[in-house]
């Protein structure tokens, strides 16, 4: 299957199942779609976090119920980039997380090695450049907003005599396209929505010869509709916006119990608030409350309901039965959670869709474009590599 083929029947099922998942949870105090409501009340709150923990088990369990999901592990995959990661000094690593260390190692070995001068795109500290310029890039220049990162990531690349070096800019406001260059790889390792798409737009223009990202957060920076890069997704009907994109996001690595317990409490106070809003405003629709320091939710439901009051410019009742509300946001929360889960049967596969919307777009350009993992998701669910480079 050629890419454009994977996206159009990819693009094809999500328009026919998107009533499953183009849909905001909390809008509903009932499940919308009865066919289902038998399956999901037999499943227990565990069931229901395990199934989410599992995208293999969510397919399995939604395909006998609604219509296509049992294609959507085939035309969702894509294949491991297989490259084998080598090892660094001691010194290379330092101070960078276990994880974010295996994730770069893994990163730089699906680059291949690296013969062109190398541009790294926002690049935090730049610890992927490090290790390109470590690889024996010919050099490497990082580009990145905080000016106390260039100077870290400028210090740890002298400390260890490496070609590189920082240049501090906004890249969505400043001037950045003289950064980019014909002979050169740009790379982009989990820059933010318009950051990584700018990105691309600019190393186009400049005909660079390789272009590689990892793509995250595909709606920060852009407008609520969705702006299709490649002329396919221009002709979709899919109209994606930020709820959408943020669906993507949602394979999240399991948080710890601690975590998970606050994020419970504070779903549940939030419906809650938001079920006594309706009964003393009379309104029907949900309206969030900001979020929060979530040592709040440690706090109690009435403390809550007192801030949230307090934002929303609400006068609560001296009265008010905060027991019967809470409970009310406990009911909500299950409701909300399994529409949750519905959703997340297709999280992958919107993802997927907003990548090869990026490849077909520098295919487009005249790219030679591959899209592979470059890890495993348990190191970073964002574990979308996309390479692509202009015939020689
Ligand atoms: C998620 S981090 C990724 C850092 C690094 N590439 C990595 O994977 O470890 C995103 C980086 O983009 C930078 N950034 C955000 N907005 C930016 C902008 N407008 N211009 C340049 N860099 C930006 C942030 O400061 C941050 O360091």
């Amino acid at each position: 299957m050629t890419l454009a083929e994977q996206f159009t029947a990819l693009d094809n099922l999500l328009y026919a199942t998107r009533q499953y998942w183009q849909c905001t949870a909390f809008d509903y105090d009932e499940l919308p779609w009865t066919s289902l409501s038998a399956p999901l009340a037999q499943l227990s709150d565990n069931d229901v976090a395990k199934l989410d923990s599992d995208q293999d088990a969510l397919y399995r369990f939604f395909s006998p119920l609604i219509e296509g999901v049992e294609q959507l592990p085939k035309l969702s995959a894509l294949s491991a980039a297989q490259a084998k990661r080598t090892d660094y000094p001691f010194w290379i690593s330092n101070g960078i997380k276990g994880r974010k260390f295996e994730q770069l190692q893994d990163f730089v070995a699906a680059l291949g090695v690296p013969t062109e001068p190398v541009l790294e795109w926002c690049a935090g500290k730049g610890h992927l450049g490090r290790m390109l310029a470590y690889n024996k890039a010919p050099k490497v220049h990082s580009i990145e907003l905080q000016q106390h990162l260039c100077e870290q990531g400028q210090h740890s690349a002298q400390q260890q005599g490496l070609a590189m070096k920082f240049s501090q800019a906004d890249v969505l406001t400043d001037d950045v396209a003289h950064y980019f260059e014909t002979q050169q790889h740009a790379v982009a390792l989990h820059a933010c929505g318009a950051l990584h798409q700018s990105f691309m737009q600019q190393a186009c223009s400049a005909q660079t010869q390789q272009i590689s990202l990892s793509p995250c957060c595909y709606h920060l920076f852009t407008d609520d509709m969705y702006e299709a890069m490649s002329e396919l997704a221009k002709c979709s009907k899919l109209n994606m916006r930020h709820r959408d994109l943020k669906l993507a996001l949602q394979e999240t690595v399991t948080a710890p119990s601690r975590v998970a317990k606050v994020r419970k409490t504070e779903v549940e106070w939030r419906l809650g608030f938001d079920a006594m809003r309706k009964e003393i405003t009379g309104s029907t629709t949900y309206v969030s409350v900001p979020s929060v320091n979530k040592a709040v939710f440690s706090d109690s439901f009435k403390s809550f309901c007192a801030w949230a009051a307090d934002k929303k410019a609400l006068e609560i009742p001296q009265d008010i039965d905060y027991e019967y509300f809470l409970l009310k946001g406990q009911v909500r929360k299950k409701v909300t959670e399994r529409i949750e889960l519905v959703r997340h049967v297709f999280r992958r596969a919107i993802e997927v869709w907003l990548v090869l919307d990026r490849a077909l777009y520098l295919q487009q350009q005249g790219y030679q474009v591959t899209v592979n993992t470059f890890c495993e998701k348990q190191l970073t669910p964002r574990n979308i590599l996309i390479k692509a480079r202009l015939p020689i």
